[in-house]
């Protein structure tokens, strides 16, 4: 374990060093949403590209944490490196079981990981993405020198699978993804270009009512809508259509790189055709914008690290390529990280 002060020291890269993930074995089909509510298969493969999502079962010992926990534990594996090697561990959710204490600290109790630093990091969707620009810098900062970053969401503890909750029901799944961020002596590897955007007046077209004084101005009070995520779908799409561009182009103009030198776009799993509108406007190659929504749905802060490792154990990501993660979600936050791997 090292961290601590940095004078003097020689420049340093950060390297990905591993990758995990973790599923719960529930299947949530859309035949299955066809028993609970009124929708239909057509309806949501149309509107979303969705067929089904993994959702947690509670009365088993699912939770955030452990799906965060199990994740961890793949990419140490994969990383050939043990929980106590952890400097700093990170869980960018929004579906922590407790205020307190953070699910970074139940993980590092789970994997073993002993005294070192353990927080949450709240950003909703974007929240993996900015956690990747907050860990590089920790470790080229050179205070830290191995990080576990992990995505963990389980949104279907928010949901209200009924009529009422259909337009968020059929989006939202469960999973976990981690990666293990390392220093390294090669100071070509790590960030060439990241961002981070938020819109708080945007905060009521994503929110979570826990109490009746959550509700923003001009929307009844509900006690049935408490703990169930409340979107405003039409708006979001409408934002996420323009922000996902602007925000590609701005983070190649400051890497001063070109849209077809990007190896992988791993972007934020929310909707089929809000990823095909960027794709298209970039004229970047269909193998080059991974989606994986069909299977998983929207898996909040877990979804981009859940690409991320598929990609990387298909080989279809390398060391040496560039990948540039970007992300948006509830806040309204938005966020980019453009890595020379
Ligand atoms: O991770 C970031 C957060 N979220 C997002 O990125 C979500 C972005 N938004 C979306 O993906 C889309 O807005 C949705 C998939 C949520 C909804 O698609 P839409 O094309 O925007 O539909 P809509 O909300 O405008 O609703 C169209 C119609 C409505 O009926 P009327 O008023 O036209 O008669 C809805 O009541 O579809 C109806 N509808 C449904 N029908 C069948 C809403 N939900 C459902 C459903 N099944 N589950």
């Amino acid at each position: 374990m090292s961290s601590g002060t940095t004078s003097g020291r020689r420049p340093i890269g950060v390297r990905i060093a591993g990758t995990g993930s973790a599923l719960p074995d529930r299947r949530l089909t859309n035949a299955d949403l066809e028993k609970l509510m009124t929708t239909s298969d057509e309806w949501i493969v149309q509107r979303t590209g969705i067929r089904e999502r993994r959702i947690i079962d509670r009365s088993q010992g699912g939770s955030t944490s452990q799906l965060a926990a199990d994740a961890l534990k793949a990419a140490l594996a994969d990383a050939r490196l043990q929980a106590t090697d952890l400097d700093l561990i990170i869980v960018a959710t929004m579906t922590a079981e407790m205020s307190c204490p953070a699910s970074a600290s139940l993980v590092a109790n789970m994997v073993g990981a002993g005294n070192c630093g353990a927080f949450d990091l709240t950003a909703a969707c974007s929240g993996f993405v900015y956690g990747l620009n907050v860990a590089h810098d920790l470790i080229k900062g050179g205070s830290y020198r191995t990080i576990g970053l992990i995505g963990a969401d389980a949104l279907s503890t928010l949901m209200d699978y009924s009529d009422a909750g259909r337009s968020t029901a059929i989006i939202f799944g469960d999973a976990a993804g981690a990666v293990i961020l390392k220093a390294t002596d090669d100071t070509s590897k790590g960030l060439l270009a990241q961002a981070m955007h938020s819109d708080g007046k945007g905060w009521k077209e994503i929110y979570v009512p826990r109490c009746a004084q959550d509700f923003p101005p001009g929307v009844e009070a509900d006690a049935g809508k408490f703990d169930h995520v409340q979107m405003n779908g039409a708006s979001v799409f409408k934002f996420a259509v323009g922000t996902f561009p602007e925000l590609i182009e701005q983070t190649l103009e400051s890497a001063k790189v070109a849209a077809t030198d990007i190896d992988m776009y791993v972007c934020h799993q929310s909707n089929h055709r809000i990823l095909t509108a960027a794709r298209e406007r970039f004229g970047v190659a269909e193998d080059k914008l991974y989606i994986n929504i069909d299977r998983y749905g929207n898996t909040v802060a877990a979804s981009v690290p859940l690409c991320f490792d598929e990609l990387r154990k298909s080989g279809r990501v390398r060391d040496g390529q560039k990948v540039m993660f970007v992300a948006f979600g509830g806040g309204l936050t938005w966020g980019s990280s453009l890595w020379q791997l």
